[in-house]
């Protein structure tokens, strides 16, 4: 039985390209745009230590599984799951884990481009001086004139897909490396420059207590379940997208040092974007918990009066574009691995194989907001399902599939010989995998379809 099988795709050039391309992917919208906002919304300080716990008990040790799994499958995780499930005589119901991850992504970079594109849309109107001294009311109408417009919404989404497929015809060594070699260190760059600024001249100590205070009160079980949710998104576990760069990872590199300091690091940058914002919040008299707005609408406000406003705007949402772009390439990448393994084809044809369906499907999205936003399934639009679907059901489904099947169903001598831990920490992961993370998963699950 082979243990460890060779990737057709190549490999990182290094252990520092995987841990730039997995923080690339966990590094994304779901940072700067989502977690400070859930955080305004759940209690602040108390629901950042919630947030880390399920990120230490649960995104740890499933993402260093999917790691695991990928790199010792060495293919997509279609594939890769395959060859698990038949080596360990599993049932075939293992395998949808290649499956439905590989859908999940697919679902997830639809509307996550016409996302995106927002953020490009900004970058482009902050550029040209289009924030300077604008008002609540102009950047609410501005907002809504943009999502009010499919043709806008349209380009933006169109040049949003074309930049993250680009990426990924190039392949891994010229295209997904090379690509975010480059967005990293302006990543850093553009996060400390806004950083400085918020020290400088925004109220940063407001901003800091705001995140660090503990009002446990407003800390709910809906915000713990909303906690836990948002650490498997955040980390991009549970879809295949980590297990597919595992495949790509040289059997030199050690999964569990590299999976924490992915995990720390996306962290981190989470909590300075929550510093941030929260500052040029608060130093402009704005709310923090306006909700998903909260970026679009009320930080135009702060950039659009502030001393280099129109450069500071530019750059931040710029970095979103950057975050967004590596994290996009990532959600699609287990289909194009599987479409090139299976089919034979070229990196070029198998991204615009499966670029084009993501990309009508995101006319869904886009549409969603103005044209179709009376069309109602379940109380949701378009967008409202898909994100539902995608986020809420296929994700954790994954995660506890993940969790399971290498805790109880995968030889231990495989995942021991990948991982090269002591005893002690072996068996505290897998009582994770077997115990922890499944039963914390499955009450987010059934709390989000409300059976609860
Ligand atoms: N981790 C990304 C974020 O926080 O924005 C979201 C994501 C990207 C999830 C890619 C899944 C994925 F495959």
């Amino acid at each position: 039985m082979q243990s460890t099988q060779n990737s057709i795709h190549g490999y990182w050039s290094s252990d520092r390209a995987f841990f730039l391309a997995a923080t690339g992917s966990a590094v994304g919208l779901g940072n700067i745009w989502k977690f400070p906002y859930i955080t305004g919304e759940n209690g602040g300080g108390a629901f950042v230590i919630v947030y880390m716990a399920c990120i230490i008990v649960i995104g740890v040790p499933v993402m260093m599984a999917e790691i695991m799994l990928g790199r010792s499958g060495g293919k997509s995780p279609i594939h890769a799951m395959k060859d698990h499930v038949k080596n360990s005589d599993g049932h075939n119901i293992w395998e949808s884990v290649g499956w439905m991850g590989a859908i999940a992504g697919a679902i997830i970079l639809s509307f996550y481009s016409v996302i995106a594109g927002w953020a490009l849309s900004y970058t482009f109107l902050s550029a040209k001086g289009g924030l300077a001294n604008i008002n609540g009311d102009g950047a609410g109408q501005l907002f809504s004139q943009l999502l009010s417009s499919p043709g806008s919404l349209l380009i933006w989404h169109t040049v949003f897909m074309t930049m993250t497929m680009t990426v990924i015809g190039y392949g891994l060594k010229r295209g997904l490396e090379q690509a975010i070699r480059i967005m990293a260190p302006w990543l850093v760059v553009l996060l400390t420059l806004l950083a400085i600024y918020s020290v400088l001249y925004a109220s940063y100590a407001d901003s800091l207590l705001y995140l660090f205070s503990f009002d446990f009160s407003k800390l709910t079980t809906e915000s713990v379940l909303v906690a836990m949710g948002h650490a498997f998104f955040t980390l991009s576990i549970g879809l295949g997208a980590i297990m597919t760069y595992g495949a790509y990872l040289p059997k030199s590199a050690s999964i569990p040092k590299l999976t924490i300091s992915i995990a720390l690091a996306d962290t981190l940058i989470a909590l300075l974007s929550g510093f941030i914002i929260f500052s040029i919040v608060f130093s402009n008299g704005l709310e923090p918990s306006s909700g998903p707005g909260l970026i679009f609408q009320t930080l135009p406000v702060a950039f659009g009066n502030m001393p280099f406003g129109r450069l500071f705007g530019t750059a931040f949402f710029l970095l979103i574009v950057l975050a967004a772009w590596s994290s996009a390439i990532s959600a699609v990448e287990p289909i194009n691995a599987w479409l090139v393994e299976k089919y034979g084809i070229t990196r070029l044809k198998s991204s615009l194989i499966s670029g084009i369906p993501v990309w009508i499907f995101g006319v869904g999205t886009l549409l969603s907001f103005n044209i179709w936003s009376e069309y109602k399934i379940w109380g949701k639009t378009f967008f409202g399902v898909v994100d539902f679907l995608a986020s809420n059901i296929l994700l954790p489904l994954g995660g506890v599939l993940i969790a399971l099947f290498t805790g109880w169903i995968m030889q231990k001598s495989i995942s021991r010989a990948e991982l090269k831990i002591g005893n002690r920490m072996f068996i505290g992961w897998m009582f994770s995998l077997r115990y922890v993370a499944p039963i914390l998963i499955i009450a987010i699950f059934i709390n989000i379809v409300g059976i609860f």
